[in-house]
């Protein structure tokens, strides 16, 4: 306290007129910050504001230290080196630009091809073998968004038949932009497709490293069976729960992500599901056949939830793993809200949704790049079943939930360190730890600042 009251003393003192300055551009550039930075950078941003407004020091150098790669920042300083794939490097502005490029050719072929679903479920199961025991440590073989899906052994998985297609889809687009690493053309493609099809807007951030070669696939077997009863004698509550799990889901993530078989089809000649075809499927849109879980299945809402709870159409597939997020209690509580409310729906699966796309993703810079979450701009719906275009709302409701979710735990070790060091620099006690959200040193700081410009207004000072 000693710390905070010498320094409210020089704020206050009539020779501080320089300090001052430098207070209010740090303020002004802590007010002016991008608000669209992914929930990482966002929080860290703001712990790292405050004690560098007290200090009088430029907030944007320290983001740049921390290695924060928003967008404008790049733009601005440009130069860092990321890591694509393990071992090679890549300018960061340069892999903007190419991120860019490569979403708007993955909007155009979306587009054209109606490959909305297969390209989600291609993310999916690039995601969804992570061992969150195994952890990052263990990375690439934990298993998660490496784009290790492009790799021959894994498309040959028992999960993954049909997904040969969709990483063929993408390859040209690869070519294009080869600097865009498989893993985050993967995580891109699906969030777009689920954008395109009336969805909500996915605040994606990039910068996945992929894994390098084919060894460092994980064994077949880590991605759900829709016939758990007879793949692996388990009930299906049982086996979603033992799956979601291992990747560190929950019961709302595992019910809201089963939200996107809204979209797409299960085929006889693939995974052995379904009809060959329906009076939804026959005609296509794209390829024709299957049995779809809704009427509309290239559009992207939440008839998925009010179909398997009615269970009335008979042209409609309902797996044992859809059915039972009805009759679990656990999971029917969350089922039945997104039934009855499709915006509650969009916003619990945006979170869930990027969530799985960072499953065991080595991004480099460690904090990711977060392209403008709006830059993709509204368009007439891809699908022909009555899609009204993107719903933008998510982002504003993303950030509000997943800041008031991201824990000190969150910050680098850089960050904590850099934290610590404008604690201690400014009285506080090395053997108390530093409180993340409610440091009370960062409130103090503000309220000195915010004191002190007052008094400049009134003229005190
Ligand atoms: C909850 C456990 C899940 C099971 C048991 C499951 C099972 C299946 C099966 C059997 C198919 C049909 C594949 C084919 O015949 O081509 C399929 C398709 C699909 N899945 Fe899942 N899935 C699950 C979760 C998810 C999740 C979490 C997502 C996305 C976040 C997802 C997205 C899709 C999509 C979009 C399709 C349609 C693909 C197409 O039309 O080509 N699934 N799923």
């Amino acid at each position: 306290m000693a710390g905070v009251a010498s320094l409210s003393k020089q704020l206050c003192s009539a020779g501080s007129v320089h300090m001052l300055s430098a207070v209010e551009q740090s303020m002004h550039r802590c007010l002016a910050m991008p608000v669209r930075l992914s929930r990482g950078p966002t929080r860290k941003a703001m712990l790292f504001c405050a004690p560098s407004i007290a200090l009088g020091t430029s907030f944007l150098g320290g983001a740049a230290a921390q290695g924060v790669a928003s967008v404008g920042r790049v733009a601005a300083g440009g130069g860092a080196r990321v890591a694509m794939v393990a071992g090679t490097a890549v300018d960061t502005k340069e892999y903007v630009a190419q991120l860019r490029g490569a979403k708007e050719a993955v909007r155009e072929l979306i587009t054209s091809k109606k490959s909305n679903p297969i390209l989600v479920r291609l993310g999916w199961h690039d995601a969804g073998t992570y061992d969150a025991e195994q952890g990052m440590a263990a990375w690439p073989k934990c298993g998660g968004a490496n784009g290790s899906m492009r790799f021959k052994p894994e498309q040959s998985h028992s999960a993954n038949a049909g997904l040969a297609n969709a990483v063929l889809l993408l390859e040209d687009i690869k070519q294009r932009f080869p600097q865009v690493s498989h893993a985050d053309l993967y995580q891109m493609a699906s969030a777009v497709a689920i954008e395109i099809a009336g969805g909500p807007v996915i605040p994606l951030k990039y910068g996945r490293v992929d894994a390098a070669e084919k060894d460092d696939c994980v064994v077949d077997g880590k991605l759900p069976s829709g016939d758990p009863e007879s793949t692996h004698k388990q009930s299906p509550a049982d086996h979603l729960r033992k799956v979601f799990y291992r990747m560190g889901l929950n019961d709302k993530e595992i019910v809201a992500l089963s939200g996107a078989h809204t979209l797409g089809r299960v085929y006889p000649d693939r995974s052995g599901f379904g009809k060959a075809s329906t009076k939804y499927t026959e005609n296509g849109p794209g390829t024709k056949g299957g049995q779809s879980w809704t009427a509309e299945w290239l559009k992207f809402d939440n008839s998925y939830f009010k179909d398997v709870k009615a269970r009335t159409d008979p042209d409609l597939v309902v797996l044992s793993t859809d059915g039972v997020l009805f009759q679990d209690p656990a999971f029917r509580e969350y089922a039945e809200k997104y039934a009855e409310d499709e915006e509650l729906f969009f916003k619990d699966y945006v979170l869930a949704h990027k969530r799985l796309s960072e499953l065991g993703s080595k991004f480099d810079p460690p904090e990711g790049i977060v392209l403008d979450a709006q830059a993709v701009s509204p368009t007439p719906a891809a699908s022909n079943n009555g899609s009204n275009g993107p719903v933008a709302f998510s982002a504003k409701d993303y950030y509000s939930e997943a800041s008031a979710k991201t824990s000190k735990s969150d910050l680098s070790p850089e960050m904590k360190e850099k934290i610590r060091k404008e604690y201690l620099g400014f009285g506080g006690s090395p053997d108390t730890p530093v409180a993340g959200g409610t440091n009370p040193f960062v409130v103090i700081s503000i309220i000195v600042a915010v004191l002190a410009l007052l008094s400049k207004a009134i003229g005190a000072i």
